[in-house]
Formats: structure tokens, C-alpha cells, sequence
């Protein structure tokens, strides 16, 4: 693993190899037990998107282990004035020893790669959200005792966070159903990526794809960038593809829910079954720190 630019770069046992070290770094942390893996070591973290939780993760991440983050507005870099995103890898490059980026465009975190000559983390673009879906996979493993077997769903807008989960699903053995509205599916190129597996299925009914899953996962009906379709999204998501009791129905018994947050209740999500499931999504939130840790000392150390 050279870079974390998504997950249909990596392998089923590369993922696997970031949850087991992920797993070790959380113990590690819990009893005390230090871990300066990356001492002296800097990561510079590109934002062009708002952030709570990635951020702080990040750079708490890096702190624990040794190191220091550099937090990188885009508005306050050379990047915002036109500076090519091949020149800014090639001088960060001189400087530090990984780069997180959040942005829109997959483009410019696969061109950061190419250019630079240092490990690439992509913190979320439009495309995908690798880093949250290894803490998301971590959780569910943490609670389930493991992955093989499992079926996850999820109900929502076919966005970065369902193209990350699918692949991360399927490569990681278990059985992936999404519901998503017409107009509003999964990428192409990760529809292709899951049409070579029997145990994926995409549905309009929020019912269907919620049967017998062990865990259901949903994210915002409008991600960061669309705040204008908001109006639109709410008329054609609004009434359905909500993870509600009523739909946990259809679940197995003990079902997990669980949110990337930030979360809007009474939209993508009831507050009932938010505050019932918050102990499992705000264990994923913390998750966030222990598996970006591993992916750093696994690419930087
Ligand atoms: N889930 C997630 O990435 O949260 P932030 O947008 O707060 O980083
Ligand atoms: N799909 C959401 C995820 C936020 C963590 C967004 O891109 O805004």
C-alpha cells in the first residue's frame, strides 16, 4: 500500500491488515502503551471542505503517534490563487511526509499521488470516503466479532459514503444491499466494481435492502457541495429512505445502525433510533482515530 486514495485500490487482505493494526493501536492507546511510531514525522492535511471529526482525528492521530499535522485551508494556500495541484505535490513533497487532502474532485487526490513522492491519504472527495468506511468496517467488526458472513445495508443517496462502503463490504466478505431513489444510485465504476458479486443487490425499497441485515448504514441526503439541490433532495428522499424502528423491523435481531455524522435527524435518520444506537455510532466516530493511525504508520512509518 503506497497511498489511500479509495478502496477498489486496495485488496480484501490489505484492508484487513489496516482493522488488525487498527485494532492493536486502540489496545495499545486504551492501556497506556506508548506508540510514537511516526516521530518526527509531518503531515501536511489539504481542506476544502468543512470538517469536525477528520480533522481532529487527524491530527490527534498523528500527535499520538509522534508526529505533528499541518491543518491547510485551501483558502489560505496557493492552490485557491491557481497553483497547479502537481506543483503544490512536488514542493510538499520537499517538506513533509504524507498528505491527507479533503476535496471534490477524485481527480485531484489520484494527481497529488502521481505528482508528489509521498503517501496520498484521501480524507473524502465526491467519489469516496475510504478512511471513514475502515473505522466503519473496524465498528462493525468490533461489535459483530466479524466481517465474513455479515450483511450490510445501506439506505440513502447513492454517494462517496455507498460507493466506499460497497467496495469495503464486498472486499471485506460480506453481503452488501443499498437502496437508493432513481437518479440517485451508486457510481458507475463502483456498480461495475459489485456487479462481479453474487451477494450485492441495489433496490428501491428501503424494506428490501434492510432484510436481515446486521448492520444499516445512511448518510446525508445532500453532501457537502449540493447544499443547493437540498430543496429537490428532501421532495424525492424525504418519506422513505429514512433508517427508522419501522425499518429496523426488517433487520435480523440485534441490527446495528450506524452514521458517518454528521447527521440530520428527521431526515436520513429518526432521533429515536439515533439516541438508541448511539453508543455504536459514536464508538464509530472515535474508530476514525485508531484506523487512520494504522493507515498512517502503514503508509509513513
Ligand atoms: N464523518 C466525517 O468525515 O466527519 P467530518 O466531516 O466532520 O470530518
Ligand atoms: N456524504 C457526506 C459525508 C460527510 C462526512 C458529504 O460528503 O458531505
Amino acid at each position: 500500500m503506497k497511498h489511500l486514495l479509495k478502496l477498489l485500490d486496495l485488496t480484501g487482505d490489505e484492508i484487513m491488515e489496516v482493522l488488525n493494526l487498527a485494532d492493536q493501536l486502540k489496545y495499545e492507546k486504551i492501556h497506556g502503551i506508548p506508540h510514537r511510531r511516526l516521530e518526527g514525522k509531518t503531515l501536511g492535511m489539504i481542506f476544502q471542505k468543512a470538517s469536525t471529526r477528520t480533522r481532529v482525528s487527524f491530527e490527534t492521530g498523528m500527535f499520538q503517534l509522534g508526529g505533528q499535522a499541518i491543518f491547510l485551508n485551501v483558502a489560505d494556500i496557493q492552490i485557491r490563487r491557481g497553483e497547479p495541484v502537481e506543483d503544490t505535490a512536488r514542493v510538499l513533497s520537499r517538506y513533509i511526509d504524507g498528505i491527507m487532502i479533503r476535496t471534490f474532485d477524485q481527480k485531484d487526490v489520484e494527481d497529488l499521488a502521481e505528482h508528489g513522492n509521498i503517501p496520498v491519504i484521501n480524507g473524502l472527495t465526491d467519489f469516496a470516503h475510504p478512511c471513514q468506511v475502515l473505522a466503519d468496517l473496524m465498528t462493525v467488526r468490533e461489535y459483530k466479532g466479524s466481517l465474513e458472513g455479515m450483511k450490510m445495508c445501506y439506505v440513502g443517496d447513492g454517494n462517496n459514503m455507498a460507493n466506499s462502503l460497497i467496495v469495503g463490504g464486498l472486499k471485506t466478505g460480506m453481503s452488501v444491499s443499498v437502496a437508493c431513489p432513481e437518479g440517485y444510485d451508486p457510481h458507475p465504476a463502483v456498480l461495475e466494481f459489485a456487479a462481479g458479486y453474487e451477494n450485492f443487490s441495489l433496490e428501491r425499497e428501503p424494506a428490501e435492502a434492510a432484510k436481515g441485515a446486521d448492520v444499516i448504514f445512511t448518510d446525508v441526503w445532500a453532501s457537502m457541495g449540493q447544499e443547493d439541490e437540498k430543496e429537490k433532495r428532501k421532495a424525492v428522499f424525504g418519506g422513505k429512505y429514512q433508517v427508522s424502528e419501522k425499518l429496523l423491523e426488517a433487520a435480523a435481531p440485534g441490527c446495528m445502525v450506524q452514521h458517518c455524522l454528521p447527521a440530520h435527524k428527521g431526515e436520513e435518520i429518526t432521533a429515536e433510533v439515533f439516541e438508541k444506537h448511539s453508543a455504536e455510532i459514536f464508538d464509530e466516530a472515535e474508530n476514525r482515530l485508531h484506523a487512520q493511525k494504522a493507515v498512517m504508520v502503514m503508509l509513513m512509518e
